[in-house]
């Protein structure tokens, strides 16, 4: 009864969403941020149940193609579409015909072939996901694609999921952009490197929160400067972004993407900007910790304080993540 009162708000709901894609959250709207925040509420309401499916997109196709390595993302992903009922294929780059030759957009053909009906990709290279949406436009398909992280330009699912777990922290009846309004959040760690910085700046700033990042000068370039217009506060100091701020992300140091030598060494990194009990003093009194995971323990954040059940929001962030996800396949794949 509550799973089909739960459906019954979210056909009103859907009947104000028209995005094709969800490639970026740069042109996000607010009602859009609403949209996807109300729909996972209710979401998050049929994933209690104890029967945890909904028959929402039963015969539809969910091909979720992951050229980078993922826990999180995928495994949410996969979750949240057999929660819908729709059938997934998994796809794994080392055991497919890439290793013959066969291109990216020729994969994607393969799948459209076959009916898929929506595509999720995370891909090494900035901008693959748009490419392949643009090719399959053309084609005249309606295939639905979900960017589930391209290089270091954007994790639209991730800001998603980031939001509403802000959202919920500080309303969970009814979490809502607006409630970010004058709220302080820091942002602190790897952000040149970074997608879910990228996306999470669109999204905290379209919320009205008051966004502070912080990290070394080679890790955060003055370039940044350019999201000023979103009313962002730039430091290379970790105090000035952590004073009075009610949230704080960090972001794991991103290793891999590190074609060069830009810190002297991961003690001194965890002296200078890892987040540790002590350093949030200076913070909000109810201050609490986000991070996209995977975490290096004992680098960006001290291993207590990502296992605190009150500051550390990280297992929420997870939790949320299927429940944003099948809100978004749900949107996108215009289930009933
Ligand atoms: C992030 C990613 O892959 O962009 N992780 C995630 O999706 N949960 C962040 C990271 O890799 O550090």
């Amino acid at each position: 009864m509550i799973i089909v009162k739960a459906l019954g708000l979210l056909k009103t709901v859907s009947s104000s969403w028209s995005r094709k894609h969800v490639l970026s959250l740069k042109d996000f709207t607010l009602p859009e941020y609403e949209v996807v925040l109300k729909t996972a509420t209710s979401f998050r309401e049929v994933l209690t149940r104890r029967n945890r499916k909904v028959p929402t997109l039963q015969g539809k196709i969910v091909v979720n193609l992951f050229f980078e390595p993922s826990t999180r993302t995928r495994s949410s992903f996969e979750l949240a579409a057999k929660a819908l009922s729709a059938d997934v294929l998994n796809f794994t780059p080392s055991s497919s015909s890439l290793t013959k030759g066969e291109t990216i957009l020729d994969t994607a053909r393969t799948y459209l072939a076959m009916g898929m009906d929506l595509l999720v990709i995370r891909h090494q290279e900035s901008g693959v996901p748009t490419i392949i949406s643009q090719d399959l436009d053309r084609l005249g398909s309606d295939v639905r694609v979900l960017n589930a992280g391209d290089g270091r330009h954007q994790h639209p699912t991730q800001g998603l999921l980031d939001l509403f777990t802000l959202c919920n922290a500080l309303d969970p009846t009814n979490p809502r952009p607006g409630l970010l309004k004058g709220i302080k959040v820091a942002i602190v760690g790897d952000i040149l490197h970074s997608r879910v910085a990228r996306s999470n700046l669109y999204s905290l700033s379209a919320s009205g929160a008051e966004v502070h990042l912080a990290a070394p000068p080679t890790l955060l370039p003055l370039y940044f400067q350019e999201f000023k217009e979103h009313g962002l506060i730039l430091h290379h100091r970790v105090e000035p972004a952590l004073e009075k701020a009610r949230f704080v992300m960090t972001l794991r140091l991103q290793k891999e993407r590190m074609g060069e030598f830009l810190l002297p060494s991961l003690r001194a990194y965890h002296r200078d900007f890892g987040l540790t009990r002590e350093r949030l003093k200076i913070c909000d009194p109810e201050v609490q910790v986000l991070h996209p995971g995977p975490v290096n323990r004992g680098v960006e954040i001290s291993s207590d304080l990502m296992d605190d059940p009150v500051l550390s929001l990280i297992p929420q962030q997870v939790t949320h993540g299927v429940a944003v996800r099948m809100a978004l396949l749900y949107l996108l794949g215009g289930g009933d």
